[in-house]
């Protein structure tokens, strides 16, 4: 079998984890007898540095030609300007919606090995696993917004919109999720205050009593959903919530997992075709070191296994390797305590690619 996958290496860190994310792959390929293909494709940054756009048409073309997209990180102080016409997270932004991946799914898990690299008390981290399942095509990142005069001088605005087919699709996604996992599921609004959410949080409901009695259904309001996160992550299964909040909230969870460096992402449409990223930043100011932790792409490439491949064994293997070398103890500079030697970028996709063969 053959697949073949679009590689946007982006800014920062991006091409060194993006690299050791494909050896990773290359390993799994061996071992079970499939075949990749890899084409590169420019977004962020060095796209606008060579094209003036940060997501060239040609890209969107070899991301809808591909079976998935392995995508590292965007941006940094180069393209920083807030008043550019042109920036970096435009091709993020863009290609996710280009490629209609309205289901971004986050998994956290807690390595045991870990517990002790969060800044939270190892006993409160121990054992958490959950799955944030953020819409990612919606809301106040893709709503109107604009400026306009003010007797002050200026106003802008952003707009949250969501529409009832909108919910619907993301709540069937985090439902079916829950059903694969313990069967509860948490929603994540702030529907005391808004009116998208109170349209998030009725849609919801219905969608999850009508179509997957099955699953336990619960309420957040966001700003308690963020305290829990902290003061109890245990109590967190599969967690389903709107673009902004799913952003924020995404960002503190990784930090129960010890580090961001960690912590892959599935982005999923109606399709199979899906684009696979870690959840940290292009971390420019590591960028080039061979410092950077390549877990959180390794792992979203296990994802791309599994929900664009069709490829589970490849998937689990891969999660295993990476239990296996964090379980003896590989550590890069992020994770390592006081006192101790880190190993490099490449020395990590190196024992994880080898753990995969054995
Ligand atoms: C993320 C990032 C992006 C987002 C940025 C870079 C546009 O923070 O993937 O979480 O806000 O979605
Ligand atoms: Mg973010």
């Amino acid at each position: 079998m053959n697949h073949t996958i679009t590689r946007l290496a982006g800014d920062g860190i991006g091409p060194e984890v993006v690299r050791e994310a494909c050896k990773v792959l290359e390993a799994a390929a061996r071992r079970f007898g499939r075949s990749l293909g890899f084409q590169d494709a420019l977004i962020g940054g060095i796209a606008i540095d060579a094209t003036k756009t940060a997501l060239p048409d040609e890209t969107i073309r070899l991301c809808q030609a591909a079976d998935a997209v392995l995508l590292g990180a965007v941006g940094g102080p180069k393209w920083d300007d807030p008043h550019a016409a042109v920036r970096p997270e435009q091709g993020l932004l863009g290609i996710r919606k280009a490629l209609g991946l309205f289901a971004n799914l986050r998994p956290v898990r807690v390595h045991p090995a870990l517990a002790a690299a969060s800044p939270l008390k190892a006993e409160l981290v121990a054992g958490v696993d959950l799955l944030v399942v953020r819409e990612l095509t919606g809301g106040l990142y893709f709503g109107e917004r604009g400026r306009r005069k003010d007797p002050s001088g200026e106003a802008a605005f952003d707009t949250m919109i969501y529409s009832t087919g909108e919910i619907e699709r993301i709540a069937r996604r985090a439902a079916e999720a829950a059903r694969g996992r313990s069967g509860r599921l948490t929603s994540v609004d702030k529907a005391n205050v808004l009116e998208s959410s109170r349209l998030w949080r009725a849609t919801v409901t219905r969608v999850v009593t009508e179509e997957y009695p099955d699953v336990n259904l619960d309420h957040l309001l966001v700003d308690a959903a963020s305290m829990f996160l902290i003061q109890k992550p245990g109590r967190f299964d599969v967690m389903v919530t709107e673009n902004m909040f799913g952003d924020i909230l995404t960002d503190e969870a990784s930090v129960l997992a010890g580090s961001m460096g960690l912590l892959p992402s599935a982005s999923l449409g109606e399709g199979t075709l899906g684009l696979y990223e870690p959840i940290h930043g292009s971390a420019p100011d590591i960028a080039g070191k061979e410092i950077a932790n390549p877990i959180g792409t390794i792992l979203s490439a296990a994802m791309m296994c599994r929900y664009s491949l069709g490829w589970p064994e490849a998937a689990d293997a891969i999660e295993a390797a990476v239990d296996h070398v964090i379980a003896e103890g590989a550590r890069t500079a992020d994770l390592v305590d006081p006192g101790q030697t880190p190993i490099s970028t490449c020395e990590m996709g190196d024992r994880i690619a080898a753990a995969v063969l054995e």
